[in-house]
């Protein structure tokens, strides 16, 4: 097969490199790719805004299957340009991205499928908003009804914090974004993420994972994009991810296909795992990063089968098969993210470490020579494999120590829930 992968961040390097090993694959691109997938595949300078280029591109090459990372060109459109192209997609359209796309979207399905959910309300202007603050009162959560890069949601503990978020979305802090608020109840309990796999009929489920969202070591700090995973997590028992499958992932399948609208892509599940059950946070329609380092290192099967056959529809004779144990991943971001951080920065030993139990996924990272150089916020995802969550952690940290690069870090705590 002759696969594009567009990305360029740490799942995708995950991706590019489970793909790698398929007896199938005949060439991957990654466009645009960074410095680790360079190693394994052809990165190409596409400017993946550019739908129109991209479709060229594919057809040109003779691409049998496009596999799109993350969410910005899915909620663009780029699955729909491309499947109009008579190319193979794994990814959502763009009707089906708004799951992801607009909080307000999924919140109106959720309405019609009974999903469980955080109650809320939503608001396109600020008086209103105001005013339904002072009645619910704090803590409250403020969302910013678009795509905000994980920035566009504040916890609020006080209605002063509650305020300033809703002032600040319509200030348009986070652009077209912000227009609109949803305002929704805080739901208490552990959270965990739920992966399925889904060809518009079919639903495969991936095992469930645990992120760390704060930057610093025992959640502290601001949210960023994620500073490390594990996966299973041990709180998701097989009677939990059966109940958050029945009550949530499968109504929302079966209410996007009623709708004529079915989804096909991964459908990544943020779960709240509280006191009456199961709840829905959000949906996203790709791969999380770094949930997906954790997946790709688990996976026994051919990951090309899973795709292709989510692309095609035919999933139904798909199953995949797992590792035995647990995947760890911890991430190395450049000091200062997620605020400002320095860039070309050198990284050395990290091209020494690979092995069965241990890789090394990067993100923001580019090659100049032999030279490894940082060019992102979080740069580098070290992923170990272990009978246990602590022997995974206990070699990821061992593997990060012989990372060279006094301009990162990292928390030294990933995993902390499940040991
Ligand atoms: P998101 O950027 O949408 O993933 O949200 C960031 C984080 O905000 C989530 O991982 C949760 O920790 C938190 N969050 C979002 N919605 C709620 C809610 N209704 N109740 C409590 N926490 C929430
Ligand atoms: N790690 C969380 C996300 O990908 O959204």
């Amino acid at each position: 097969m002759r696969v594009l992968l567009i990305g360029s961040g740490g799942r995708e390097h995950a991706l590019a490199w489970k793909m790698t090993q398929s007896d199938r694959l005949e060439k991957l691109f990654v466009a645009p790719g960074n410095g680790g997938t360079q190693s394994i595949a052809e990165n190409v300078a596409l400017d993946v805004t550019n739908h129109a280029a991209v479709v060229d591109f594919a057809v040109r090459e003779r691409i049998d299957l496009v596999v799109v990372g993350p969410e910005v060109p899915l909620v663009a459109g780029i699955a729909d340009d491309l499947r109009a192209a008579g190319l193979a997609v794994f990814g959502p359209s763009k009707v089906a991205a708004q799951l992801e796309g607009s909080k307000s979207f999924t919140k109106a399905l959720c309405d019609e499928m009974g999903i469980p959910t955080a109650a809320y309300a939503r608001f396109d202007a600020l008086a209103p908003a105001l005013d339904y603050l002072d009645q619910q009162g704090a803590p409250i959560v403020i969302k910013a009804d678009g795509l905000a890069a994980g920035k566009g949601v504040t916890v609020a503990e006080t209605l002063e914090q509650a305020r300033e978020a809703v002032r600040d979305c319509f200030s348009g802090t986070f652009g077209a974004a912000g227009a609109e608020v949803v305002i929704e109840e805080c739901l208490v309990g552990e959270e965990a993420s739920l992966f399925a796999i889904c060809d518009g009929e079919h639903t495969v489920l991936l095992p469930a994972a645990q992120d760390h969202k704060r930057a610093f070591d025992n959640d502290k700090g601001p949210n960023t994009g994620g500073m490390g995973a594990y996966a299973p997590a041990p709180v998701m028992s097989d009677a939990l991810i059966e109940r958050a499958y029945r009550e949530i992932v499968a109504p929302a399948i079966k209410g996007m296909a009623a709708r004529g609208t079915p989804f096909s892509g991964v459908l990544f599940t943020g779960l709240m795992i509280t006191k009456d059950g199961p709840k829905l946070i959000e949906f996203n329609t790709r791969f999380g990063d770094p949930e997906c380092q954790v997946l790709m290192m688990m996976l026994e099967s051919d990951l090309l089968d899973i795709l292709e056959g989510t692309a095609l529809g035919t999933l139904s004779g798909v199953s995949p098969r797992w590792k035995r144990g647990f995947a760890l991943t911890v991430v190395l971001a450049a000091n200062g993210y997620p605020g400002s951080y320095d860039k070309n920065t050198v990284i050395e030993g990290a091209d020494a470490i690979d092995s069965d139990t241990v890789k090394i996924f990067h993100a923001g990272t580019v090659r100049n020579g032999d030279t490894l150089l940082a060019n992102g916020g979080r740069v580098l995802n070290v992923t170990a494999l272990g009978e246990s969550v602590s022997e995974a952690r206990s070699r990821a940290y061992a593997a990060v120590k012989a990372v060279d690069w006094p301009d990162g870090f990292c928390r030294s705590d990933i995993g902390w829930r499940a040991l």
